[in-house]
């Protein structure tokens, strides 16, 4: 499919890399593409960033049906534009059209599509090691309709957004607390997909834990509420003794990239990782003999985001001493370095523009 171009007149300006949060500042274009029945998925154009005009009546508004993907685009110190597993996003952006309804898009193309973006906003990204492009391709379902069905229609698009650290702490610890009260997905629901719904049901107990003075909820199993799966943003990882362990993969996770980057590298490095269960008492019990040494977090915003305390009710649990811990150091040199271009790419996850 041909992708058509139409430029800005006059480029905006990204502002300096030190004033870089997350996610308020988007470049001049955006990638468009339609879809109906009759057509499939058609009209690929990059355009200039525009708002939306839909009818209130929008399927998407009313019932959810949306599925989004996040991924980053680094510059190199030699200026060169590379990007972290993306075919990966494209792969988990077609699970979640599978599990949503959604048609789903042909993943070379969408790497073609956001490839030729890249190279229109290129200036846009930022080059200080620790900030970088992130990139949102997402799908909404567009029939004007207040019947509940999957819809007929959908718009994909891709904006792009130059950002810094995703928490305020940057690479300092993080609390967080476990819901007690609430769960964000169950077994046999969306919980793997990355759609709206999930992070709408997240949000009650997020503002009660901002509330508290924690960053973020850490979930357990939406079922007996006794399994740890992960983050608001981030899967979570766990050293217990030698072991570097994270919640098996059951269908209410959302299953990382980061995630999945760690254990390959953990298990390269000769570690002892696993996925598994892990229970809330094996917790707690891990912390209070002393073998739960690290936690941390791992996603695409959040890179890895040291866990210095974990609350459940009554129990607080510090983890390390208010630094970040050794592995979590580990994993975010050798990731970050392999994503600027700092470290060769033994693990073939670089894909340059
Ligand atoms: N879990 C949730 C709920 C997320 O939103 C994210 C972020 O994308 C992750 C985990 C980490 O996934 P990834 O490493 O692919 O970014
Ligand atoms: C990401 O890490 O890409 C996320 O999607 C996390 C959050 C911004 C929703």
């Amino acid at each position: 499919m041909d992708i058509s171009i139409t430029r800005v007149e006059k480029q905006g300006k990204r502002p300096e890399d030190s004033a870089l949060g997350f996610g308020t500042i988007f470049t001049d274009h955006m990638f468009n593409m339609d879809y109906n029945p009759e057509k499939g998925w058609h009209n690929a154009r990059i355009e200039p960033l525009h708002n939306f005009s839909i009818s209130p009546a929008t399927m998407t508004l009313h019932y959810g049906q949306t599925i989004f993907e996040g991924l980053k685009a680094y510059k190199t110190a030699k200026g060169e534009i590379q990007l972290f597993r993306p075919q990966e996003n494209f792969k988990r952006l077609n699970s979640s059209a599978r599990g949503l309804c959604i048609p789903e898009i042909d993943e070379a193309f969408a790497l073609e599509a956001l490839k030729e973006l890249l190279k229109v906003e290129k200036e846009w990204i930022p080059e200080t090691p620790g900030t970088s492009l992130y990139i949102r391709p997402t799908v909404f379902a567009t029939d004007p309709f207040l019947g509940v069905r999957a819809s007929h229609t959908y718009r994909y698009f891709v904006l792009l957004s130059p950002v810094g650290a995703y928490y305020a702490e940057g690479f300092n610890p993080v609390k967080i607390l476990i819901s007690k009260d609430h769960v964000r997905a169950v077994r046999g629901g969306v919980g793997e997909y990355k759609t709206a719904g999930n992070y709408a049901a997240s949000l009650l107990a997020s503002e009660k834990a901002k509330e508290e003075g924690y960053a973020q909820v850490l979930w357990l199993d939406g079922v007996e509420q006794k399994y740890i799966e992960e983050v608001g943003a981030m899967n979570i990882f766990f050293v217990i003794n030698d072991e570097l362990v994270t919640p098996m993969l059951n269908g209410s996770i959302l299953p990382g990239i980061t995630r999945n980057s760690v254990l390959q590298l953990g298990r390269k490095w000769g570690m002892k990782v696993s996925e598994r269960k892990i229970s809330i008492d094996e917790l707690a019990q891990a912390h209070k003999d002393g073998s739960l040494t690290e936690a941390f977090g791992s996603g695409t915003a959040a890179v890895i985001s040291p866990v210095g305390e974990i609350k459940y009710g009554d129990n607080i649990m510090h983890i390390g001493d208010g630094t970040p811990g050794k592995l979590a150091v580990k994993f975010n040199e050798a990731i970050t370095n392999i994503q600027y271009g700092m470290a060769e790419d033994t693990e073939n996850w670089i894909e340059k523009l």
